[in-house]
């Protein structure tokens, strides 16, 4: 595995940690910003250092590497509503209309990056 397959599992983990501590704020809010921070981090550094963005853009990659780019950037795109509602019900924890729009887009984002996650193993040269 690459030093970027690993820092993108250690992400994911944080991520699905965090949500496994929703109920408790203080765990929850870090542990998935930690995430959340990882992943534009590392996506910043690919686009840095192998333009990442225009090799997705190609499209000569197989269909498993494809999923895994598109699931991942639609993941990277819904962090920044997922972070406004959950700051939102931060400041307003007794609104149930802010609850059902974090909880909707949170999951969204959670399904987009764990399949991306699995398929980035599509990518693992041994
Ligand atoms: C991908 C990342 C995230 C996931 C998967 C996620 C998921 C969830 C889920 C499922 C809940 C429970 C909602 C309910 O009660 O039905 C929750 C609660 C909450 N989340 Fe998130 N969340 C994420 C990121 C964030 C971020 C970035 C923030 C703040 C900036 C945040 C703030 C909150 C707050 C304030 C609650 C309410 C906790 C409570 O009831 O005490 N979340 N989150």
């Amino acid at each position: 595995m690459t030093s970027a397959m690993y820092i993108a599992s250690f992400a994911w983990f944080l991520i699905v940690f965090g949500y496994t501590r929703r109920k408790n704020l203080f765990q929850h809010i870090p542990l998935v910003l930690a995430g959340i921070c990882c992943d534009i981090l590392l996506v910043l550094y690919l686009q840095f250092t192998r333009e990442a963005v225009q090799e997705a853009l190609e499209f000569d990659r197989s269909v498993y590497e494809q999923i895994h780019i598109w699931t991942s950037t639609v993941a990277l795109l819904l962090y920044f509503p997922v972070i406004y509602f959950g700051s939102s019900l931060k400041k307003d924890l007794d609104n149930p209309e802010l609850r059902v729009k974090h909880r909707r887009v949170a999951l969204t984002a959670l399904t987009f990056r764990t399949i991306g996650f699995l398929f980035m193993f599509s990518m693992w040269e041994s």
